[in-house]
């Protein structure tokens, strides 16, 4: 059959990137540093994303490319075992399931975004009663904007590789980092700034080797970087054999990374502005506040503060929220579509509908019960669903698999692969290190 391909490096990073980069690192990475100590968590972080997520994503990228199939086919195909190709396809489809529950919670904040986006311009025009009701969180918002958020993901997926995913991912990035720098800058000029600042960057080093933020910084880590769901491998499968597939993955988790890192530049500090205008920003444990109060009244309420400017900034900042939310759904998304055109033989764009709509009917299954159902499959998902499932991605890869393959294929775009430091290191690393400290991690959320 014919598969798809990202056209260039560039359209592949983008792509990944994009798949990596979204509420993770610019909600879900900030939040997690103002809970966790500031900077301390900010240093434990950059090693463990670095040291530990990065050849774990190696591991779904050459495995994916290797096997030119999505996760269902491509474990089974690693060995001649029956028993271990049963357990493969296994992984695989609980890898299916994991993606799609997570994309119908994604659907839900990813509206939110949208909703937020869309408020300072309502009430900007005039429209206040609608400013009101997409700013208010209720059954009738929930429904229409998740729905609208399933619907976008759906046309661009649609589109396949090149058209959908490649195309879109490479106008949404860029677009992404410059909106993000722009709201920087402008936010250093505010004050209350620097001093956010201040407890973003330097760290406590007293608190760097507290277990509760090792394992909330190596869980965000591997969230941030899409691994354990055959994600990263469904993209991996359709990178072209000519490029050097360490430094593409090498790429990817920088920008991963460092936009996570840009992103706390933006919302440490904007806290303290918020603080500096009297918008409460602690809670009464003296915790600075986190998750939802955090990017959906905290910032608001900034905005509201900063006059007509802030009509503008709040409407950059959630459609940046919205767009970065994007490049990752259709990533979600594109893992069943993949699954279903390939092992299935449907046609691509019934796939993408049809997944889509089950997809969106479970998420309004959540929305229905939010108070039940909405923190449980979050945590279920993204606690111990992906962990679990990056420990089987791994013992696959580094024990299952023949040694040898590996290498031939990263040779591919890379000749002198074997005498590299990355050659030295990581096979060794997806043995052992990794399924050890994600295991270490699992039990200790436990
Ligand atoms: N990495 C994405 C984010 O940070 C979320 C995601 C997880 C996407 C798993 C795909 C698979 O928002």
């Amino acid at each position: 059959m014919d598969r798809g391909q990202f056209s260039s490096k560039f359209g592949f990073i983008m792509a990944a990137a994009g798949a990596a980069v979204g509420l993770g690192n610019i909600w879900g990475f900030p939040t997690q540093v103002a809970s966790n100590g500031g900077a301390a968590f900010v240093l434990v972080y950059l090693i463990l994303a670095f040291c530990l997520a990065y050849p774990a994503l190696m591991a779904e990228l050459i495995v994916g490319r290797a096997t030119r199939h999505n996760a269902v086919i491509a474990l089974p195909m690693l060995t001649d075992v029956p028993l271990l190709k049963l357990g493969g396809k296994v992984v695989g489809i609980a890898g299916l399931i994991t993606v799609a529950v997570i994309l119908s919670f994604y659907a839900i904040v990813a509206g939110w975004m949208f909703a937020s986006a869309l408020e300072p311009v309502l009430t900007t025009l005039g429209f206040t009663q609608y400013g009101q009701w997409v700013s208010t969180f209720g059954l009738s918002r929930n429904i229409v904007f998740t729905v609208l958020f399933m619907v976008a993901t759906v046309l661009i997926i649609c589109g396949g590789v090149r058209q959908g995913i490649e195309r879109w991912s490479t106008r949404l990035m860029p677009a992404l980092v410059v909106i993000l720098l722009l709201l920087i800058a402008y936010m250093m000029t505010l004050p209350g700034a620097l001093k956010g600042l201040e407890v973003y960057l330097v760290p406590d080093f007293s608190q760097v080797f507290d277990g509760g933020l090792l394992v909330s910084a190596l869980g965000q880590a591997f969230f941030s970087l899409s691994l354990g769901v055959g994600c990263m491998l469904i993209y991996g499968s359709y990178m072209s054999s000519k490029e050097n597939i360490v430094q593409v993955g090498a790429w990817v988790t920088l920008i991963d990374v460092g936009l996570a890192f840009v992103a706390g530049l933006l919302i440490i500090p904007a806290m303290y502005v918020a603080q500096h205008y009297g918008v409460e920003i602690f809670d009464q444990n003296g915790q600075l506040l986190g998750g939802d109060t955090l990017i959906f009244k905290v910032l608001p309420s900034l905005f509201a503060q900063m006059g007509s400017i802030g009509v503008f900034v709040a409407f950059a900042f959630f459609m940046l929220m919205s767009l970065a939310a994007l490049t990752s759904s259709i990533s979600l998304l594109e893992v069943p579509v993949a699954y279903v055109v390939e092992s299935h033989n449907v046609e691509r764009k019934k796939a993408s509908w049809g997944i889509g709509a089950l997809i969106t009917a479970f998420s309004l299954i959540i929305v229905f019960n939010f108070e039940a159902l909405f923190g449980l499959v979050i945590a279920i998902t993204t606690r111990y669903s992906q962990p679990i499932l990056g420990i089987f991605f791994c013992v696959y890869a580094g024990w299952v698999w023949q040694r040898n393959n590996a290498l031939t294929e990263i040779k591919k775009g890379n000749a002198g692969a074997q005498h590299s430091i990355f050659w030295a290191v990581w096979p060794w690393y997806v043995r052992f290190v990794c399924p050890v400290f994600i295991l270490a991690m699992f039990i200790h959320s436990l």
